[in-house]
């Protein structure tokens, strides 16, 4: 089904559960991630900030690494909440690693009041750079 017609009501909530667990010490900007696979497990993520600010990690590669060193390989969507009235958009870093690792999911893009948008990530990083230019 086209993504922007997909009801991902339960992902966000999932979310929204991985934003109650993220550490931005420095920021207090709380982003949460929930990454489905394609057999419908969730892994979740909140961005964790270091006191060396540049080490931080977002709240998306959170729940894609955490996912990958489980073994996942294949993947549904993605979905990523804010505090803001903007759609929380990933940033360019996670669009790549999005990409790249698990394939033209969907990405729910959440706002504070729960309102979503949804992109394939081909469109949020059209021309990307993937394990196929490497052949
Ligand atoms: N952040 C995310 O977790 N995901 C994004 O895609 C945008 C930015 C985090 C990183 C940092 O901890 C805080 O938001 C402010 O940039």
């Amino acid at each position: 089904m086209n993504g922007a017609l997909m009801n991902y009501d339960y992902l966000i909530d999932k979310a929204l559960e991985g934003q109650k667990k993220s550490l931005p010490t420095y920021s207090n900007f709380h982003v949460g991630a929930a990454l489905e696979t394609a057999d419908g497990k969730i892994y979740l993520g909140g961005n964790i900030e270091s006191a060396s600010y540049s080490l931080t990690i977002c709240a998306e590669r959170t729940a894609i690494f955490k996912a990958i060193s489980e073994g996942e390989r294949n993947f549904k969507a993605i979905a990523v909440v804010g505090d803001t009235v903007e759609f929380c958009a990933p940033c360019g870093a996670c669009r790549q690693v999005i990409s790249d690792l698990c394939g033209d999911i969907d990405v729910v893009m959440i706002n504070s009041r729960r309102e979503t948008k949804v992109l394939k990530i081909s469109e949020l990083l059209p021309f990307a750079f993937t394990s196929k230019d490497l052949e």
